[in-house]
């Protein structure tokens, strides 16, 4: 088997999209027949809670566990958990500050940072975009990308969606749109492919998403 791909998902704020975005690319990447591991690095637990509410008979479908403790433990447990799997998502907590965000860097091959296209989102993205850099002038195989999220068709979201692609680390060929289904998928443990038909335009961002995550990582579908 080949080895397991780790993505850390950072911003240096809350609501960005981390958990959301970690939640539907693992159910994504699950449905292409992946095994699909989501590590909690955020002490308030919410991709741990997501995948709580799922009904027995329909657990969420990747295997989601907390992590802590410190730099050295997580690391070693990450290790561990990544063993049978093919992509670990690393769901980080809204700080890159935080030790937990600077650890899970250090096991990722990639860094995916979701980006609300507002003003105050832009510039805590580039603290985020100067950390990845930093890190991966020390270690080659680490990759970063942004990735618009919440996005909506306003004249500032193109403004700001312009001003994204002047920053050094690329933009990922995939966006989220605002959509209610991210948000009500959580409600009920899943992901927006067990919303049926309603939810058929996020299904399709979730696809594109997966493909562009699996073409940065070297695995095109
Ligand atoms: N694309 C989206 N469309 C609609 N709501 C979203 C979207 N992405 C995130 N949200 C909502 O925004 C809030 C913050 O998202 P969350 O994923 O918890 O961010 P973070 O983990 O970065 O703090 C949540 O209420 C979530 O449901
Ligand atoms: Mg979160």
């Amino acid at each position: 088997m080949k080895k397991c791909r780790i993505v850390a998902l950072l911003s240096q704020k809350g609501g960005a999209g981390k958990t959301t975005v970690t939640m539907q690319l693992a159910a994504g990447l699950a449905r292409r027949g992946l095994e699909v591991g989501v590590a909690d690095l955020d002490p308030q637990e919410s991709a741990l809670r997501w995948a709580d509410s799922a009904p027995e008979d329909h657990p969420f479908p990747a295997k989601v566990a907390a992590f802590g403790g410190d730099a050295k433990e997580i690391a070693a447990a990450l290790k561990a958990f990544s063993k049978p799997l093919d992509i670990l998502l690393l769901d980080c907590p809204p700080s890159i500050e935080h030790s937990h965000t600077l650890t899970a860097l250090e096991s990722a091959d990639l860094g995916l940072v979701p980006v609300v296209p507002s003003p105050p989102d832009l510039w805590s993205a580039r603290a985020v975009e100067r950390l990845i850099l930093q890190r991966m002038g020390s270690k080659g195989r680490l990759k970063g990308a942004m990735l618009p999220n919440r996005v909506q068709r306003t004249a500032l979201a193109g403004n700001v969606l312009e001003v994204m692609r002047e920053f050094t680390l690329p933009v990922l060929n995939a966006s989220l749109s605002q959509r209610n289904a991210y948000a009500q998928s959580a409600v009920i443990g899943a992901s927006v492919y067990e919303l049926g038909k309603a939810a058929e335009a996020s299904q399709l961002e979730v696809d594109w998403l997966v493909d562009a995550v699996m073409e940065l990582l070297g695995r095109g579908s």
